[in-house]
């Protein structure tokens, strides 16, 4: 279902580990749609995932970088452009890593040193990437930056832990930024917020499975898949949507705009119903 939409544009996509990855698919599609583009992801990630794979399917390079560490991303950008020839249209920030959610630390038990990384990691890379592109004039006018977030930034869901916080910090950021971006180079910042989504950084999340379920039977039109999520970057990246910043985009289903629905409802009088 190519559409061109991205045809002579040029962009990084972080992110992509495995299949799985939302990241993997955006990739896939951007290329199917026109786009040059150059992969990025952890150093460790390049040693545990797939990625070189990902490179030859869409035929680009692989550029490694920590997103806490400032250098690599200036390496990043600067390679990117020698690469392309010239600046960038859209960049995909599409990472994320909570050390409490990975060994299980309860939220209300949080340690302090991992809840920084995890802002560090999941939230000020973010700036980090923006700040970076803006001071090395690294986006075209009417570029388009994107990250992907979680409802957990508005609200609670128990298990996302410190990764909720990191994710508002990470929508401010795409509004702070936006601000500054699209008055200084016509630069726009987004955020999509994804419905859950099979993952590594998914599965991640106590009690994921569950909640998958709940937001699938929640959401009128279900939960959006990775593939989704990949054409709905797409679309942020093109032309069709250069008025469009600032912004936190559900794209969810209808997830966010429903209370309760009625498959809840009858799931709870078949006799499901949690005893509190
Ligand atoms: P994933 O595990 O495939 O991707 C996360 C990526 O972050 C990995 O490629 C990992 O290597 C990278 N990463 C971790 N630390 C890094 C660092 N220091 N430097 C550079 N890269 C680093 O999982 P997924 O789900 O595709 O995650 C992508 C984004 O989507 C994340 O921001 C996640 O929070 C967000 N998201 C995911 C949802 C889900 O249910 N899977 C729902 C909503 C948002």
């Amino acid at each position: 279902m190519s559409h061109q939409l991205l045809k002579g544009k040029k962009g990084i996509i972080s992110g992509a580990l495995d299949e799985r990855s939302i990241a993997w698919k955006t990739a896939l599609a951007c290329v199917a749609e026109g786009a040059e583009i150059v992969l990025t992801n952890a150093p460790i990630a390049m040693r545990m995932g797939k990625i070189n794979e990902l490179a030859k399917l869409c035929n680009c390079p692989v550029i490694p970088a920590d997103a806490t560490n400032i250098a690599d991303i200036e390496n990043l950008m600067q390679k990117s452009m020698e690469h392309f020839g010239g600046k960038m249209d859209f960049i995909l920030h599409s990472i994320g890593m909570s050390p409490n959610v990975r060994k299980s630390i309860a939220y209300t038990n949080t340690n302090y040193e991992n809840f920084l990384k995890t802002l560090d990691i999941s939230a000020l890379s973010f700036h980090r990437f923006l700040q970076t592109a803006m001071k090395l004039d690294a986006i075209n006018e009417w570029g388009s930056v994107v990250a992907l977030s979680y409802i957990a930034a508005q609200r609670t869901f128990p298990g996302y832990n410190d990764m909720a916080d990191a994710k508002a910090v990470m929508e401010s950021i795409a509004r702070s930024f936006g601000y500054s971006y699209g008055f200084a180079k016509k630069v726009r910042v987004n955020t999509i917020s994804q419905s859950p989504t099979v993952t590594t950084a998914g599965s991640g999340v106590s009690g994921f499975d569950v909640f998958l379920h709940y937001a699938d039977i929640t959401s009128p039109l279900g939960n959006a898949s990775a593939e989704d999520c990949a054409n709905y970057c797409v679309m942020l990246f093109s032309d069709y949507t250069r008025m469009v910043t600032m912004q936190n985009l559900f794209h969810d289903g209808g997830f966010s705009n429903t209370g309760v629905s009625h498959l809840i409802v009858e799931e709870i009088m078949a006799g499901n119903k949690v005893e509190e």
